[in-house]
């Protein structure tokens, strides 16, 4: 069978993730997360990739790749461009590949700005609030695609 190759995407802040607010996103660094769903993609079948950034354009220019590459899903923690980012919303349409939603917090059970996902309105799934157990989650649910 072909290689599947899931992508992980992280917005801004996620490369603060271990000293960031560890009461809300606990004490795993990205680094910690990224050998976890690696470990665990190799045993679903899966080549996982990781990568982080700050800035919105390149997380488009990413996805805009994912299609490029034919990638079999993209897991996407777009931080605090979920609840801003039209940019977003219309490349994840545009792609027409599965993306699942992920957070660590539950971003419903927060402050009202964070209740809207543009990223929600084109997602596949969304899986949130399990902190990097959110990860891993998601990583199972596309192992099922
Ligand atoms: C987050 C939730 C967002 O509201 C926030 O802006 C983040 C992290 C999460 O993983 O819980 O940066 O996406």
């Amino acid at each position: 069978m072909a290689e599947r190759t899931v992508l992980v995407l992280n917005g801004p802040n996620l490369n603060l993730l271990g000293t960031r607010e560890p009461e809300i996103y606990g004490h795993d660094t990205l680094d910690d997360i990224n050998a976890r769903l690696i470990a665990r993609g190799a045993e679903l079948g899966l080549v996982v990739e990781c990568r982080q950034t700050n800035h919105e354009g390149v997380l488009v220019d990413w996805l805009h790749e994912a299609r490029a590459r034919g990638v079999h899903t993209v897991l996407l923690n777009a931080g605090a461009y979920t609840h801003t980012s039209i940019a977003l919303l219309d490349a994840i349409r545009a792609i027409e590949l599965p993306v699942i939603e992920v957070h660590l917090s539950d971003p419903e059970t927060r402050e009202l700005f964070r209740h809207l996902s543009y990223v929600g309105m084109a997602a596949v799934a969304c899986v949130k609030g399990l902190g990097a157990q959110s990860y891993i989650v998601a990583l199972e649910q596309a192992a099922a695609l």
